[in-house]
Order: structure tokens, then C-alpha cells, then sequence
């Protein structure tokens, strides 16, 4: 992008293509030099969780640290229902579409519904309820919602609670999956916190992967229902590390100040910039967001050139002439990168 053939160009296809933020590096660094115990159950791993809590206003909730999103979905899910249960979820919900079917290889079905701007809606889990009504079906159980959605957007505060409003009243679980949980609380027209997020829902993960940290998920358990025996599942379907530590050091690092916050803010700010470059080159977008996903639409002309010069991700067609592109910025991305990229895009479109 810099004219050298030779320079790496920034990469604008995901939020994982960095390692992990210093801070972090830094506190595995002092982690490892120490004897740690495993499992999961070492110093580090114990306060992390007591500082996630702290920020809860649930002292009752349970945090398990976990390696990976699909892994973290399959394991609460699965753990949460019984044989016959499924789960409700928007069409373009990741665990409808983009892991590999692993909540179905649990033997729970994912019902599927339209989506409005990436959300779940009350009128789609309505709409599904009414379709699955008696012991020849599944039964409806766990309402799954993303945050931020796949197309970048974020729930309100409003928007939440009237989903578990009807999760109450039809008996259902609330589980929110927050592998970009760091950019939806710092996104532009959030009005949700960690505490609203927990008092909203059964249960949800605080993304680490996408956020800043080498690996990892914290999955918070409100519910004390849903929380017998999950390290026994965890173990069981081998997702507990016998190096815990790692997982409970970056978290540690995350949430003893307020990093997990910037650093989704920082995401959040280089794609607003990003975004509104690309609004002011008079570029379509598929949808406004607020968080670190762009969705710019371009002709399939300006998508090769593009793909010649950075990477990003292929989205969805959109015309004969267009399709669209996701553009992602990290907790990592530079201001020059996503300035430099918006001269390659003003060049290709001018
Ligand atoms: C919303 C959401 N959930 C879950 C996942 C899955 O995470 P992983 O790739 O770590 O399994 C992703 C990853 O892209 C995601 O965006």
C-alpha cells in the first residue's frame, strides 16, 4: 500500500490478525516465570474472575475461562439444555452460520429467523414459538443474540430487556454471545454496561480473542440454575487447560483497569474513521455501524484492485455490478493504515 512491493500491508480482514496487546504479553511473561496451579484453578485465573464480577453487580455469577467463540457457544449451549431443546437464533447468527454446525453436533437445533439490521427481534421469536408447538418438534429453549451483531451493529439497553422480558414469560434462557463484546460497550449510541449486560441475560461470554488477548472467552454464568457441574463439562469435552493460567493472566491484565475498554474503543475508532472516509468518497455502505466492521459496497472492478493492494473478507453479492466487502479494524489497527487504505479506495473509485 506504501508503493514497496516489499512493506507487509495492514491487513483489514479480521480482529484476530495481531498476537496479543503488551500489557498482556507482559503479564504471561511474569505468569509463566511463576509455578502456577492447573486447571484453571491458579492465582491468576481466581482474581480475573473476581475482578469480572466486581463489574457485575451479580456476586453470585460464576466465570469460566475458555480458549475459543464456537467452543465457548458449545459448551454453554449444550450445557444449558436438555436432549430435546433448541435454540433460537437470527439467520445470520454465528451459530447458525459459521460454526461448522457444532451446536447441532451437540444434538440441540438452531431455529433460524429473519434478522433487522443484524438483531433478534421479539416478532422472530414470536414467529418461531408459534411454528414449534409440541413434542414432534423441538422445543424452543435458549434464545442466542450476538454483540456486536454479524453486520457490526449493537442491541440497546431497551431492545435487550424486551427480549428477556419474553424469554420470562415463555420460559425460555437469554444467552448472549460476546466475542465482540469490547467494541458493542464502546461503540457510539451504547447505552449497556457489563452489569446491564449480566442482569439481562442467563448467561454470556466477554470476548478476549477479538479484544486484545492472545486466545481466549470468559464465560459468565448468572443463572446459579444453569451453573452444576460446568467444569465437569468443560473437562469432559476437553476444553480445560491444564496452563489455565494463560487464559486467567490476559483477563487478569484486561479488567484490573479499564484496558478491555479502550482497547475496543481503539477498534471502534479507527473503523469510525474508516467508515466515514469511505461515506465522504461517496461509497454505499450495506448498513451504518457503530463498532469495528465496515460493510462498504463496491463494483466487482474496485474489489479486485482492492484485494491487490490489502485483505478483507468477501461478504455477501449485491447487484450484477456490486457485492459487498467487511473491512475490520483491531484493537491494533494504526490510523495510517486505515488512512493509506482510504487513499488506495479514493483512487480506485475517483
Ligand atoms: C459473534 C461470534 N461468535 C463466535 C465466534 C467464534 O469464535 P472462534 O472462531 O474463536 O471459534 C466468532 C468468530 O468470528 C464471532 O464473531
Amino acid at each position: 500500500m506504501d508503493g514497496n512491493a516489499m512493506t507487509p500491508k495492514a491487513s483489514f480482514r479480521n480482529d484476530y490478525s495481531e498476537g496479543a496487546h503488551p500489557r498482556l504479553l507482559q503479564a504471561l511473561a511474569q505468569a509463566s516465570a511463576e509455578q502456577n496451579a492447573g486447571y484453571g484453578l491458579d492465582a491468576h485465573s481466581t482474581r480475573a474472575a473476581q475482578l469480572i464480577v466486581a463489574r457485575l453487580g451479580q456476586p453470585q455469577a460464576q466465570v469460566h475461562f475458555l480458549v475459543g467463540g464456537t467452543q465457548t457457544n458449545l459448551l454453554a449451549i449444550s450445557a444449558f439444555l436438555r436432549p430435546h431443546e433448541a435454540v433460537i437464533a437470527v439467520a445470520s447468527g454465528h451459530v447458525a452460520t459459521h460454526e461448522t454446525g457444532a451446536i447441532e453436533a451437540t444434538g440441540h437445533k438452531v431455529l433460524i429467523t429473519p434478522h433487522v439490521d443484524g438483531k433478534l427481534t421479539p416478532d422472530g421469536v414470536r414467529a418461531l414459538l408459534a411454528e414449534n408447538t409440541s413434542e414432534h418438534m423441538v422445543k424452543p429453549r435458549l434464545v442466542y443474540v450476538s454483540n456486536t451483531t454479524e453486520l457490526g451493529t449493537i442491541y440497546t439497553k431497551a431492545e435487550l430487556q424486551a427480549l428477556r422480558a419474553l424469554c420470562d414469560e415463555c420460559g425460555l434462557l437469554f444467552y448472549l454471545d460476546g466475542a465482540r463484546l469490547g467494541s458493542a460497550l464502546t461503540a457510539e449510541g451504547n447505552d449497556l454496561s457489563l452489569a446491564d449486560i449480566a442482569a439481562l441475560t442467563h448467561a454470556f461470554y466477554i470476548g478476549g480473542t477479538k479484544n486484545g488477548a492472545l486466545v481466549g472467552e470468559a464465560l459468565v454464568v448468572v443463572e446459579p440454575a444453569l451453573q452444576a457441574d460446568l467444569r465437569y463439562l468443560i473437562k469432559q469435552r476437553g476444553a480445560m487447560l491444564a496452563k489455565g493460567m494463560v487464559l486467567g493472566a490476559q483477563f487478569e491484565a484486561l479488567f484490573e483497569d479499564a484496558l478491555f475498554f479502550e482497547l475496543g474503543a481503539h477498534a471502534n475508532a479507527m473503523a469510525q474513521r474508516l467508515q466515514a472516509g469511505l461515506k465522504a468518497a461517496g461509497i454505499a455502505l450495506l448498513i451504518h455501524s457503530p463498532s469495528n466492521q465496515v460493510f462498504p459496497i463496491l463494483t466487482h472492478a474496485q474489489i479486485e484492485a482492492l484485494a491487490g493492494v490489502t485483505s478483507f473478507e468477501r461478504w455477501s453479492p449485491h447487484s450484477d455490478t456490486h457485492a459487498v466487502i467487511r473491512l475490520v479494524c483491531s484493537w491494533a489497527t494504526r490510523e495510517d493504515a486505515v488512512d493509506a487504505l482510504l487513499a488506495a479506495i479514493g483512487h480506485l473509485v475517483r
